[in-house]
């Protein structure tokens, strides 16, 4: 592995990683959101930059150190991150680790809502699938990466997601695993292609590197 990104697998590659959570404003004080602590999508972003290629981190609000040497743009909403996305596009690989919001609030209210009066019921609507989007607007040898959260039937459902969205590859994350999910530094992961499944498990950053390192290496 080389030590800075002068040679390496992805040297002259152009990559765009998402990361950590995004949130859903409900007025300006309150939001959905998840748990997302950004260290999957920043160990992504820092093995690409040390396999040799040029990152694009694209981010929602986390409370850890910006990788250095990353160019790094800030977002909130899934709406912002699909507009950096979509400016980014002609990525050579798109790495899609952020825990994006499916649902978001119809309608964001200027003011902060009172609780005297307030209706308990709120409006949501879809998020648009940014990874789909990808996916129906690949570019020809462009390498689309996705994550899959789940709870139950992990490598079942991860499959789908890689079939309807037409990723080349997903990351499947179990929650319910010891030592792995949102807030850990360590992960356990499958890796899908679609014809087999590879585990890892380590630190988040070796699970980074050696996902890299077996899709491009
Ligand atoms: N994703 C996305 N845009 C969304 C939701 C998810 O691009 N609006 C991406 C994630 O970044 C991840 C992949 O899709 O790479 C799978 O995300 P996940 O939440 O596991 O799956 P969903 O398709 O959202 O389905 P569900 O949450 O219902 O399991
Ligand atoms: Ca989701």
């Amino acid at each position: 592995i080389p030590t800075n990104n002068t040679e390496g697998p992805l040297t002259g590659q152009k990559v765009v990683v998402t990361a950590g959570p995004t949130r859903e404003y409900i007025d300006p004080v309150r939001y959905i959101s998840n748990p997302s602590s950004g260290k999957m999508g920043f160990a992504m972003a820092e093995a690409a930059q040390q396999l040799g290629a040029e990152v694009t981190l694209i981010h929602g609000p986390v409370s850890i150190p910006k990788p250095r040497g990353i160019e790094t743009v800030e977002i909130e909403s899934a709406a912002d991150l699909f507009e950096e996305v979509k400016k980014e596009a002609d990525a050579d690989i798109v790495i899609m680790a952020a825990a994006v919001a499916d649902f978001s609030p119809q309608e964001t209210s200027r003011q902060k809502i009172k609780k005297k009066g307030a209706k308990t019921e709120l409006s949501l609507t879809q998020t648009q699938d940014i990874l789909r989007w990808l996916g129906k607007h690949k570019q020809d040898g462009q390498q689309l990466i996705g994550f899959a959260m789940e709870t139950e039937e992990l490598i079942k459902n991860a499959q789908t997601k890689l079939e309807k969205k037409n990723a080349d590859w997903i990351v499947a994350n179990s929650i319910s695993e010891p030592d792995a999910g949102f807030q850990s530094d360590t992960n356990s992961v499958y890796l899908l292609d679609g014809k087999s499944q590879q585990q890892f498990k380590g630190s988040k950053k070796e699970v980074a590197l050696t996902i890299l390192q077996t899709i491009f290496g």
